[in-house]
């Protein structure tokens, strides 16, 4: 990712010194991010519970150093990962605090963290709880996509939400002014929080329902594709193809994530019934390869057995 006009940016602290970001998670977001702000000449450190995701952006130059303390930044991105390590369809917020605590032991007054990690509802102002609002909280979710990253990178158009008035005049400073990332403010950080899982939940049904299609048409002697490519004549339907079961650890967790505030709100959730059509689908699936296999076997052995 290049910068095109390679300006370095000045964003000094008002002593003559460089401003200082910590990017603190340096997988696939983080390094995006870090990669993205050192191309703007930016003063960009690392931190990761990995010893390997830090070597790996030492060695490829998108960080200059691994902080070994959080005492001395101005900007704390947070893109650490929130599902559960022992369980990727499941979220997992105490990272989260883990982190803010920390920040909150060491980080500077009025310094701004950005939570680019996808959270739950509730989650930023937790984080803003632990600081004292001694630091300003902001919430400026990502979307990415990995082939794309030029086009489809950290800038693109983002939903922004912060806590408080001075939280967004930061959030807006930062990613606005700074990083030039078009950004669409919303009102309340709840708003920002939601709109993530909610893209993600909405991706999770479209899905869901292909899968139930398809075992539909399966069980009943009929041509799914043929099926799909008739109702896709139609101008504003567009059904996805069912392919593998709903894997990666993004819209599993996070539609896991707006099920559980939906159900709080609405006492149901339309996401539980696309989890239980995709667990479905997966095993109709496995059941499909098996007597696959099954009926390649004898002929395997026919012709062994000639040999
Ligand atoms: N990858 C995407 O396409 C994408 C898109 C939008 C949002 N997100 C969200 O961004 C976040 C990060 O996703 P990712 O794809 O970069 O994940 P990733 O698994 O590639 O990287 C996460 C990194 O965080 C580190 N980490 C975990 N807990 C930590 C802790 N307590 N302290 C320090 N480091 C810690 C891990 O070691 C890992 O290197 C997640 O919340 C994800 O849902 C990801």
């Amino acid at each position: 990712m290049s910068n095109s006009n390679n300006k370095k940016i000045d964003i000094s602290n008002g002593n003559g010194k460089a401003k200082k970001i910590l990017i603190i998670g340096l997988g696939q977001i983080g390094s995006s991010n870090a990669e993205y702000m050192s191309s703007l000449g930016l003063d960009v450190d690392g931190f990761d519970i990995s010893e390997r995701s830090v070597q790996r952006a030492l060695d490829s130059g998108i960080i200059r150093n691994k902080a070994t303390s959080f005492a001395g930044y101005d900007y704390y991105l947070v893109c650490i990962s929130t599902h559960n390590p022992d369980n990727m369809f499941v979220p997992y917020l105490e990272g989260i605090t883990q982190i803010a605590k920390k920040i909150a032991k060491e980080g500077k007054s009025g310094a701004l963290v950005g939570i680019d990690s996808t959270i739950s509802r509730g989650t930023a102002n937790i984080v803003l709880d632990i600081l004292e609002h001694r630091l300003h909280v902001c919430h400026v979710p990502h979307r990415f996509f990995i082939l794309e990253k030029e086009e489809h990178g950290v800038n693109q158009m983002r939903v922004a939400g912060a806590c408080e008035e001075c939280c967004m005049k930061e959030a807006r400073h930062f990613y606005g002014d700074i990083l030039k990332i078009p950004l669409h403010e919303v009102e309340k950080i709840e708003i920002a929080e939601l709109c993530k899982i909610v893209e993600n939940s909405h991706r999770f049904l479209e899905i869901a329902f292909a899968e139930e299609l398809k075992m539909m048409c399966d069980n009943s002697g009929l041509d799914f594709k043929q099926l799909r490519d008739a109702i896709n004549t139609k101008w504003n339907t567009k059904i996805l193809d069912a392919r593998e079961g709903i894997g990666g650890h993004c819209l599993p967790k996070d539609s896991h994530m707006f099920m559980f505030t939906s159900k709080e709100a609405v006492g149901l959730s339309i996401i539980e019934a696309a989890k239980e059509i995709d667990k479905k689908y997966r095993s109709h699936l496995a059941q499909q390869m098996a007597s696959k296999a099954m009926s390649i076997e004898p002929r395997s052995v026919s012709k062994q057995s000639r040999a």
